[in-house]
């Protein structure tokens, strides 16, 4: 579209972008238009309509402009908008982290159950996000238990500044987050030793030899999705050595994919007094649950 056009409407960029992304091949043209023309004129989704047929302004055509372009060339609409939501979270994201998924949500619903029962309501409960990458975890723990300690982690150095800048627009819960780089527990300070009361992860959790969409494998970070040849490498480091790390009734949760479900709570079994399965909203195995580490392995 000409920036010389001054009669330029939010309706016909609305038609041109759903045009220009069904040529692309873009599978929810009209859907992706929609978010696309809301983020360039700054309008929420319920005033999207009364405002398309104001005049765009030049400024708001220039980011439209490219967001088409970025959208069209097969970038994740969430990239391209720079922020998406998570729970009750706004956040923002880019290439440097992976975009947080539905099934997430849920398996933050199930720790924030598992802190109910360890008194987080009533007291503090310090709690660890592993491998936190834009921080939807960790920081939706932080604002939904308003009691917590969190401490975000990653090894990845792009990863934490996204989630520094989330931290950052969190607001009074930031107050209570921090965060530090390093490998899994390399990055926890020694005084955490048997103090944590949740620990949770979404680790990389795909096998190397799944064949990724395109647009999740050329776009989203390669560090975020692989682990080994049946994709547990990460997970069998995490449930190996959570115990030391927590209190004696503390709690591991961690994402997975149904079909590592079944060695996963074996292994589990063996380290924690209880452990279990739960599933994701759409009835599939995503979340291992261990509780109570077995202190003979301190
Ligand atoms: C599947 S992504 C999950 C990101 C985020 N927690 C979420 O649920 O959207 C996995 C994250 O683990 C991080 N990661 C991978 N290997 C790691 C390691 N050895 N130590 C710490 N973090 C790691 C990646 O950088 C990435 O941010």
């Amino acid at each position: 579209m000409s920036s010389s056009d001054q009669t330029v409407t939010w309706r016909e960029l609305l038609v041109e972008a759903t045009q220009t992304f069904r040529t692309a091949g873009i599978e929810q043209p009209a859907m992706d238009a929609r978010r696309v023309v809301e983020q360039a004129s700054g309008a929420a989704p319920s005033e999207l309509l009364l405002l398309l047929d104001d005049p765009v302004t030049e400024r708001a055509l220039g980011s439209f402009d490219a967001m088409v372009q970025r959208r069209s060339a097969g970038e994740p609409l969430q990239y391209v908008l720079g922020a998406w939501s998570f729970r009750s979270l706004d956040l923002m994201v880019d290439s440097r982290v992976l975009i947080p998924r539905p099934e997430t949500e849920a398996v933050v619903e199930i720790a924030l159950a598992e802190l109910d029962l360890l008194g987080a309501q009533e007291r503090t409960c310090q709690v660890v996000d592993l491998g936190t990458g834009s921080g939807a975890i960790g920081l939706s723990i932080a604002v939904e238990r308003v009691r917590t300690q969190v401490l975000l982690t990653d090894r990845s150095e792009d990863a934490l500044r996204v989630a520094g800048a989330n931290i950052a627009g969190l607001g009074r819960p930031g107050a209570r987050v921090s965060s530090r780089l390093g490998s899994w527990f390399d990055a926890l300070p020694n005084d955490l030793l048997a103090k944590v009361d949740l620990m949770i992860s979404n680790p990389p959790y795909i096998p190397t030899a799944v064949v990724l969409p395109e647009q999740v494998a050329d776009w989203e970070p390669a560090g975020a999705l692989r682990s080994g040849p049946d994709g547990t490498d990460d997970l069998r480091l995490l449930i190996d050595g959570a115990g030391e790390w927590l209190q004696k009734d503390g709690v591991l949760v961690c994402e997975l994919s149904p079909e590592q479900a079944a060695d996963m709570l074996a292994l589990a079994q063996s380290r924690f007094r209880d452990a279990r399965i739960e599933q994701d909203l759409t009835g599939k195995d995503r979340a291992l649950v261990a509780r109570g580490p077995d202190l003979r392995s301190r």
